[in-house]
């Protein structure tokens, strides 16, 4: 049985014992377990039902534990440093040279290790209690859209896991922004997120590399990702304005549409993305098959919510 609760005792008792534990982020739900437990950590996969050798991110309370997890050389330690300082707790994962402290399962047998101290105060409060590093992907089935609230971890995994702890819906509401930090080469952006490329910039001193063209290296930038069951297309205003009646053909618009269903999420980019999982994982329960997507014109988040409609509308894996 899963539990939904705001006890952070429960909860840090849970990971303690090698359980599972969803937990809230600015970003999205996290999916939780203790990242030095390998059993507990394959347990992740499983209920997400991703394949394993995917890399996890590791959770931690304040960027001082960094040393614990991190193997860095004195520009490493620096950059990172700089970045801690300026964007953590927050939507910014960095992914450095790992120490021998995660469980191979948590890294996917990799020789680096994704780090990030998320902004929610009841999981910062649960890392600040459990004591660990807790690994923890987003708390969806396998290429689906990513949870920004408890009842959609429940929707999808109600029965597989321990405990949900509710921190209600999500701030951001879409994936951190993943930077790569290797000795010797320019950061590299792996997923555009809450923070922009030129934030980035600004506090390295140096230009960030888009990682996002050719091969790509981190998993979840594959092809089809963050999808719901409706089939997306992401079209233009002049697309939907003339669209017949139909059930099965959804709409999601920055502005009032006059079709049924429609979802009218907010015209800024920040807003849009908080409010965007939210629409596609409705879009499905009200049994759309075919869903017309307009994205935002502009703001703050356009590219991280411009990367997932791509990825949403990216032919399936399968
Ligand atoms: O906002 C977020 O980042 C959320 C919340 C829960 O923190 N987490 C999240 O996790 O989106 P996940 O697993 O759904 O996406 C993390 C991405 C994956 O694409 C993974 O492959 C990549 O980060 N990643 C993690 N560790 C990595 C590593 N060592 N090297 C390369 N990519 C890595
Ligand atoms: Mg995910």
């Amino acid at each position: 049985m899963t539990v939904v609760t705001t006890d952070v005792e429960l909860a840090a008792a849970t990971l303690s014992e090698g359980g599972l534990v969803a937990f809230p982020t600015e970003t999205v739900y996290g999916l939780g377990a203790d990242a030095a437990n390998g059993v507990a950590v394959a347990r992740v996969f499983e209920a997400k039902g991703r394949p394993t050798g995917h890399p996890l991110i590791v959770h931690l309370a304040d960027g001082d534990q960094l040393g614990v997890w991190a193997e860095l050389d004195s520009d490493g330690r620096q950059q990172v440093k700089a970045l801690a300082e300026a964007f953590w707790p927050g939507p910014l994962t960095v992914i450095v040279p790992r120490s021998g402290r995660a469980a191979a399962e948590t890294v996917g047998g990799r020789d680096t290790i994704g780090l990030r101290v998320p902004d929610h105060p009841l999981t910062l409060a649960l890392l600040r209690m459990f004591g660990g590093g807790v690994a923890g992907p987003s708390a969806n089935r396998f290429g689906g859209v990513s949870p920004t609230t408890a009842a959609h971890v429940m929707n999808d995994l109600d029965g597989l896991i321990e405990v949900v702890l509710d921190g209600g819906p999500a701030t951001v509401g879409v994936e951190s922004t993943i930077v790569e930090l290797v000795s010797g080469r320019r950061p590299v952006l792996l997923r555009p997120g809450g923070i922009a490329v030129a934030q980035l910039s600004a506090v390295l001193g140096v230009e960030v590399d888009d990682g996002r063209s050719g091969l790509s290296r981190a998993p979840g930038m594959l092809a089809s990702h963050y999808a719901p069951a409706a089939a997306v297309s992401v079209v233009e205003a002049s697309d939907v304005a003339g669209l017949e009646p139909d059930p099965l053909v959804g709409v999601i618009a920055p502005y009032l549409v006059d079709h049924e269903p429609s979802w009218h999420l907010p015209s800024d980019a920040a807003g849009y993305g908080r409010a965007l999982y939210a629409s596609l994982r409705a879009a499905d329960t009200a049994g759309v098959e075919r869903l017309l997507v307009v994205p935002p014109p502009d703001g703050d988040l356009l590219d991280a919510v411009l990367d997932r409609l791509a990825k949403a509308s990216a032919p399936r894996l399968g």
